[in-house]
């Protein structure tokens, strides 16, 4: 009877020691399971996202004997991302992070993973409903808001502006725009032409061309992205009467390289940061797969950058 009971808890340890998860028990001299993380990355052919994945990149790195990275390019395309997260979940990773293109088609594979029991980290961009582990991103209303509020004090609470909204079937277009329109109420500056430019600048270029052949007077351009900014900027330049100097341009995202230089160079009047989250995406996974609490929602902070502050690497936003 005692040798089978001996044998019976030497057996559970075999279990425990040899098939169970990386576990904090185990010594680092046995050989030990990485945990898996699929990340599906919506498109890799704007900067802000190469970003993402080099800031996941380097933040993996520093745990590269506990977890590995699979990432995944949807190049753009919502069905392509439907089918990458399912993909993920037929291989059984171990956790997913999805930088959703839009937000209601991602939103159901999203919630069957999650559903089957594979932790789901959503960043940037937020899926529907709550059927996720945790939601890592800015606030985007703030951002916006902020954005507004900023341009009511550049242009003294009166003028004309563009508005170039991201993709409006993804939530930070959808909440840059609501912020805007809190942070201009009660003020005369007006949005007189808007266009969804889907985050990209060959668009916003294209529609910032039908609108100062339109208008005369524009006095700014809010665009949901610096790309956007950019692309406002480069159509005012073409048309040839030296608007891009009295035009003020304002963007999102703040990259070193992008957005952060247009201001250096005034091109840019302002670019509001917009934090990639590559690293808290990491730091939470981890602490996920090793069964800590974490936040439904964990917010990160933004920075405006302008000619004023830009050498001293912006100012936080409280
Ligand atoms: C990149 C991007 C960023 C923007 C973010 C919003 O795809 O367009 O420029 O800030 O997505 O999700």
């Amino acid at each position: 009877m005692k040798r089978i009971a001996l044998a019976g808890v030497f057996a559970l340890l075999l279990v425990v020691v040899g098939c169970g998860r990386k576990g904090t028990e185990s010594t680092p001299s046995q050989a030990q399971r990485k945990w898996t993380i699929g990340m599906s990355q919506c498109n890799l052919g704007e900067p802000w996202r190469v970003q993402m994945n080099e800031d996941i990149k380097q933040a993996a790195a520093q745990h590269a004997d506990e977890i590995e990275v699979i990432y995944k390019d949807a190049q753009n395309k919502t069905e392509v991302q439907q089918a990458q997260v399912r993909e993920f979940i037929q291989m059984g990773v171990d956790l997913i992070i999805i930088s959703p293109k839009e937000a209601r088609p991602l939103t159901k594979p999203v919630a069957e993973a999650y559903q089957k029991g594979i932790p789901v980290i959503v960043l940037d961009r937020k899926v529907e409903g709550d059927q996720y582990t945790c939601f890592i991103g800015a606030d985007n209303v703030k951002i916006g808001r902020e954005a507004g509020k900023y341009l009511v004090q550049v242009l003294g609470g009166k003028g004309k502006v563009v508005e170039l909204k991201g993709l409006m079937t993804s939530t930070p277009g959808q909440e840059r725009h609501q912020g805007f329109l809190e942070g201009i109420a009660g003020s005369q500056v007006e949005i007189i032409f808007d266009a969804d430019c889907q985050w990209l600048e060959p668009i916003a270029q294209r529609e910032m061309q039908s609108a100062l052949a339109r208008f005369p007077q524009i006095e700014a351009v809010y665009a949901h992205n610096d790309p956007s900014a950019h692309g406002a900027y480069l159509a005012a330049r073409q048309e040839g009467k030296g608007r891009e100097k009295s035009i003020r341009f304002i963007g999102i995202d703040a990259l070193p390289h992008e957005g952060v230089r247009y201001v250096k160079e005034g091109i840019l009047t302002a670019t509001f940061e917009y934090p990639t989250g590559g690293k808290e995406a990491i730091e939470t996974a981890l602490k996920i797969l090793k069964g800590e609490q974490v936040p439904k929602n964990l917010t990160l902070g933004t920075r405006i950058f302008t000619k004023e502050n830009v050498e001293q690497g912006g100012e936080p936003i409280p």
